[in-house]
């Protein structure tokens, strides 16, 4: 189930008159073997976080209270803003795309969980860097 464009997904909603109840497994549903979970919270409405590629991270990000959006770019001309706002929803975000965090609600608690361990050296933190980054990569295949 390897995924490789950016994706909504919709994990199952258990529920009954003790409440909700949302389970997401690694290499089911969610398309990676997760190996780092953070979560990002108290940022104010007029933040921007993200700003910022991996090169070989995989998300998928869920807002598991509150809302947040998110904006994706691949660096090749395709954008789109997705809002989260469903804890039993979330987006996968494959390698190489530009992402920007912000609108984050008093409430929102965005769930970020990862295919790789923290490795400052696979973030691309400058915009121009990441386009030169993808540009390069498409000459190798
Ligand atoms: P940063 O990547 O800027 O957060 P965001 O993606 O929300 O904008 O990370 C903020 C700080 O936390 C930065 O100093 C790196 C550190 N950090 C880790 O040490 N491990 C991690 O897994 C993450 C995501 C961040």
């Amino acid at each position: 189930m390897r995924k490789v464009s950016v994706e909504l997904l919709e994990f199952k909603e258990q529920g009954d008159d003790r409440g909700h109840l949302v389970v997401v497994e690694g290499n089911k549903d969610i398309p990676f073997d997760i190996k780092r979970i953070f979560y990002i919270y108290g940022s104010s409405p007029e933040v921007v976080r993200g700003q910022h590629a991996n090169k070989r991270s995989e998300f998928v990000l869920i807002n598991v209270a509150g809302n947040s959006k998110v904006k994706i770019d691949d660096g090749k001309g395709n954008e789109a803003v997705f809002s989260l706002n469903r804890p039993h929803t979330g987006i996968y975000l494959p390698k190489l795309i530009w992402k920007d965090m912000y609108d984050f609600s008093a409430d929102s608690v965005l769930l970020c969980l990862s295919s790789e361990h923290y490795d400052a050296e696979e973030y691309i933190r400058s915009y121009d860097e990441f386009i030169e980054y993808i540009k390069n990569e498409d000459k190798v295949i």
